[in-house]
This record gives C-alpha cells, structure tokens and sequence, in this order.
C-alpha cells in the first residue's frame, strides 16, 4: 500500500481492509497527509487532513487556539456542512471559555456519588447478561453483554430504567452508525441521522419536562439547576449537552468491550497471564483503551495558516487527529503492534488530551474494569464462534456482531 491510494473516508478500509496498515505507511511516508473526499457540493474544502504520528496528534490536541473544536468532531456528523448544528452549545463542539463554562457544569453529573450508582448498576447489568452467556456457552458479545455496560451507567446518569437505557442506546447507535446498513434499511444514511438526532432530542425534551417537575439529582436536574456566568442554561444546551453524554456513553464503551474480548481471543497468552495473576489489571485495562482506540479520530478545523513537516495547512481547514494511528505509533510505543497486558508506561491518547481530554474517562475506566474483573473472577475464556461484522465508520471502530463460545474455568470466588 502506498500513501497515493489511501482514502480515511472510504468507509470498505474499516470493515473489510486493514486501516492500521494506511495509518502505518502514512506516519512513514506521509505524517501530514491531504485526503481528498471528492465531495465538491458545499462551500468548504473537498477533503481533510490527517495527522497521523502520535507527536503531532498529540501536540495539536494541547493547541486548542490553533485547533478549534467549534465544527464538531465528527467529519460529516451534522447535517449542516458549514459547521456542526451544535457548535458553541455543546461541550464537544465548543472552544473555551465558552467551553470550560460548560464543563464545569457537566462534570458535575461525573463526581463520585453518581459513579458509585453507576458502578452498582453496571455490575448488576453485567452480571446478569454474563451468567445468560454462560449458561448458554457462548452467544454474541457486541449484542448480548457489550450494551449493558453503557446501559447501567446511563440508567444511573439519567435516572432511567434499563428498557429506557437500552431504548436510548439504540438511538445513539443508529445516530453514530448511520452510514451501517445495519442502521438504514429502507432509508438513507442521512435520513437516519437526522432521524436518531431528533428522537434523542424528543427522549431528553420529556426527561426535562419530568425533571423540571420533579428535580433530583440526575444529569438532566444538574443541568436544569446549573448557572453560566449567573443565567441558566438555554434548552438547547440542556439537550445538546445530554446528548453528548448519552453519545459518549453509549457509543464508546461496547466498541472497547467487544474489541478487547477480540484482542484476548487474538493474543490468547495475554488472556492466560491476566486470569494467572488478577494484579495485571491495571496495565491491562489501559492496553485495552490503547489497542482498541474506539474513537479513532476527532476534527478540529485549524484557525490560521500553519506549516507542518512542510505541509501547508490553511486557516479553514478540516484537521484530523488519528488516535488509532498514534496510539500504534512505533516510535512511541515499543513493539506497537502486540497487545501487551504488562505495558508500562502507557500514556496512550484513547481519551484525547487538553481541554477536551474525555470528561467521561473515570467512567469508561470503571465499566471496561468491572467487565475485566469479572472475566478474571470467574476465569473465563472466549473463543470465535463465528465471523465478526465490523461498524461502517471511521469515527468509532468496534463491531456490531461478535459471535463467541465462552466457558468458565474457575467456580466465582
Ligand atoms: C472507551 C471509552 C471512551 C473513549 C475512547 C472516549 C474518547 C473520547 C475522546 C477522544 C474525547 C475527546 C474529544 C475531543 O477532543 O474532541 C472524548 C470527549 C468526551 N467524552 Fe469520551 N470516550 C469514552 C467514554 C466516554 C463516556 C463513558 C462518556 C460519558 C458517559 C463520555 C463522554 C464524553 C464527553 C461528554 C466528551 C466531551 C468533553 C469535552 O469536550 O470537554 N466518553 N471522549
């Protein structure tokens, strides 16, 4: 493969090709690397560029003046193509100090009290789906266990049931999979965008209204009591702000699920080590986060003229930052391409880094822990029953089908 034919927007690359072997020959040959998206309808640039090398990803993650988020982070996730629908209102789509304002009120729905019920639920949640699984021998991981990790933290965030949870999570999937045929038969990839968007916004409007008449202290009552500089949050940045965090939540965590029990299924020595010794948790939890890299990149649109590596990147352009790319970066970590559950140091970019580093990361940690020490607990093995389907996206890398055998080789301690 040479750096002439790759297309990051080629949707085939992740579900049938190797997008690690175009990241690869793109941090050698091409690290600041034009990707031309043959789409000339609108006013803007037909395609993007994309940063590659784990340096550069990293260093224009820290220069947010350079980088503005105001676009949105998805390329093509708003339906408005000039700038995404939600800039300056949502947290993810905002430059400070705009920004910071509403971290400051968001995080507030991540302080310990609501992660131990989230924590609770999701070990509930995860249990429950686990025991099916096992009693059966198996099934699929993506659909039967993966979802109930999001599931619980979401019930705990939003103060919702689990159908409620599951029901919203559907949405956020076919939100973010909307280019998956899985998501839009009988439809147009659009047309589902736009459709989950809007239904999301429908759950969260009657969430509001619930709230308002009976507050308690779910992220929707946080948001509808919060001050900005001494006024209230606008509707608008009550939903948008929801609806990044049921997106975050929901559409990260299963992907990272689903890949590490491929990962353990790829590298079976890896898997014998951690059920020998429970201590390796840690590294592995974050080699996990690294080898997985579910949100593989995030866009920024650079505000003034720039040169780097002698590219010139001019103010309005489209930046993406390849996290997936930089957390295999050779130069960085050694032996790039092994899943290692003993890495360390392991200062890998999963979570983005800077203002925006994911506000949901203590979470994320806690889920995808509590599935890892369950396996160990119970000692449980997975092997492919069948072929995985991966997600049609280059925005979230994970799959939708992943058929496995599981057995336990330990009773629960
Ligand atoms: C494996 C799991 C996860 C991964 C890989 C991940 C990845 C990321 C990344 C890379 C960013 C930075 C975006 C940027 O710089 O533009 C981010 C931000 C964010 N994430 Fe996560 N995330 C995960 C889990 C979660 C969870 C569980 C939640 C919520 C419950 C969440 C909510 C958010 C929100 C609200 C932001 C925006 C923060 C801001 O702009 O200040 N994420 N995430």
């Amino acid at each position: 493969m040479t750096a002439m034919v790759i297309d990051l927007g080629e949707l085939d690359l992740f579900t049938d090709g190797d997008p690690h072997e175009a990241w690869r020959v793109l941090r050698r040959e091409q690290p600041v690397y034009w990707n031309v998206t043959g789409d000339a309808s609108g006013p803007g640039p037909s395609g993007f560029w994309a940063l590659t090398r784990y340096q550069d990803v990293h260093d224009a993650y820290v220069d947010a003046g350079l980088f503005s988020s105001k676009w949105g982070t998805v390329m093509g996730g708003s339906h408005r193509r000039d700038a995404d629908s939600a800039s300056g209102r949502m947290l993810i789509a905002s430059d400070d100090p705009q920004h910071r304002l509403l971290r400051q009120q968001v995080h507030k729905a991540f302080l310990p009290a609501l992660l131990d019920r989230g924590r609770r639920m999701v070990r509930d949640y995860l249990n429950a789906a686990l025991d099916r699984m096992l009693k059966d021998g198996g099934g699929d991981f993506a659909t039967d266990v993966a979802p109930e990790l999001p599931a619980g933290l979401l019930a705990a965030m939003f103060g919702l049931g689990r159908a409620d949870a599951l029901h919203l999570l559907a949405l956020t999937r076919s939100m973010i999979g909307f280019q998956d045929p899985g998501y839009h038969s009988g439809s147009t990839p659009p047309a589902v965008l736009v459709s989950s968007q809007v239904e999301i916004f429908d759950v969260m409007m009657d969430l509001m209204e619930q709230r308002r008449r009976a507050p308690s202290d779910d992220l929707v009552s946080i948001l509808l009591g919060a001050s900005l500089n001494g006024r209230s949050l606008t509707a608008d940045e009550i939903l948008y702000n929801c609806l990044n965090v049921a997106v975050g939540g929901n559409e990260t965590t299963p992907f990272t699920a689903s890949a590490a029990i491929q990962a353990f299924m790829d590298f079976p020595d890896q898997t014998r080590l951690l059920l020998d010794d429970g201590g390796l948790l840690p590294t592995a939890l974050e080699e996990i986060f690294r080898w997985t890299s579910t949100n593989a990149y995030v866009q920024r649109v650079a505000t003034r003229d720039v040169e780097l590596h002698g590219r010139l990147i001019r103010a309005g352009d489209p930046v993406t930052l390849w996290n997936a790319s930089a957390n295999r970066d050779e130069e960085r970590f050694p032996d790039a391409d092994r899943f290692d559950v003993r890495r360390t140091p392991n200062r890998h970019l999963a979570f983005g880094v800077g203002v925006h580093r994911c506000i949901g990361m203590g979470a994320a940690q806690m889920e995808v822990a509590l599935l890892l020490e369950e396996i160990v607990r119970r000692g449980v093995t997975f092997e492919p029953a069948g072929a995985p389907t991966r997600l049609r996206s280059n925005f979230m890398l994970g799959f939708t089908r992943l058929p496995v055998r599981a057995r336990v080789t330990r009773g629960p301690a």
